[in-house]
């Protein structure tokens, strides 16, 4: 049996019904749950901040994986430390000294994480993949859920696991953005261990059984 954990992507679920879509993913079989925070700047998107992060906190017990694609990172950090996130993730493109950033979601009790969007390749990641708890793997581009899956992505999530046994690391793969039934498979396949996955949980309003057969077609 391979070791994969779904992490159901909040973004697409009900937000009026927030701690209920989350329980019910959880009791499908999502481990972590995966909270879109957007600037409106990095993305043409705006979601959510810590105060939502804070109201999950209560209502679950399961890591708080932050995406963060915004700008200024830094400045955000503390808040979302007080907030009770647990793993903070973000973007290569977003920050000009990536290397501080990783220190300082270090520093703030959390495990970190980069993010690269789809464009942007994976050797890029090699100085500072000593210091990460786990990569994201964008597999569509970032901003909204429900697109269609980027089928190089395949390719980059090999690489990084090749990268990752040549560098005798641990950090952990996760893959985000159409990952759905009919793409599960494969990013299991190429190397992926965290997947996110938004509007195949939390469409149709049936969240526990989406996540339960997504989790048996990435384990099949
Ligand atoms: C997109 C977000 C994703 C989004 C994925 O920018 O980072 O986490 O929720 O949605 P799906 O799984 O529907 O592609
Ligand atoms: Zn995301």
């Amino acid at each position: 049996r391979i070791l994969v954990e779904l992490v159901p992507s909040i973004l697409s679920s009900d937000f009026a019904h927030l701690a209920d879509e989350v329980a019910a993913a959880e009791r499908g079989g999502g481990t972590v749950i995966h909270v879109d925070v957007m600037d409106g700047h990095f993305v043409p998107n705006i979601t959510l901040g810590p105060p939502v992060v804070k109201s999950l906190r209560k209502v679950t017990s399961l890591p708080l994986d932050c995406h963060l694609m915004i700008e200024n990172a830094d400045d955000f950090i503390p808040a979302f430390a007080d907030a009770g996130a647990n793993w903070i993730s973000v973007h290569y493109e977003a920050c000009r000294h990536l290397h501080r950033t990783i220190q300082l979601i270090s520093q703030h009790g959390m495990k970190p994480g980069v993010v690269i969007n789809p464009a942007t390749p994976v050797d890029l990641l090699i100085p500072v993949l000593p210091m990460l708890h786990h990569v994201l793997i964008m597999s569509v581009n970032p901003g909204f859920g429900g697109q269609e899956f980027i089928p190089y992505s395949l390719t980059k999530l090999s690489r990084l696991r090749e990268l990752r046994q040549q560098m005798g690391l641990k950090f952990r793969i996760e893959v985000d953005g159409g990952v759905a039934h009919d793409t599960i498979a494969a990013v299991v396949e190429a190397g992926a261990e965290l997947l996110v996955a938004g509007s195949a949980v939390f469409s149709s309003g049936r969240a526990e059984q989406n996540a339960r057969e997504l989790l048996a077609a990435a384990r099949k």
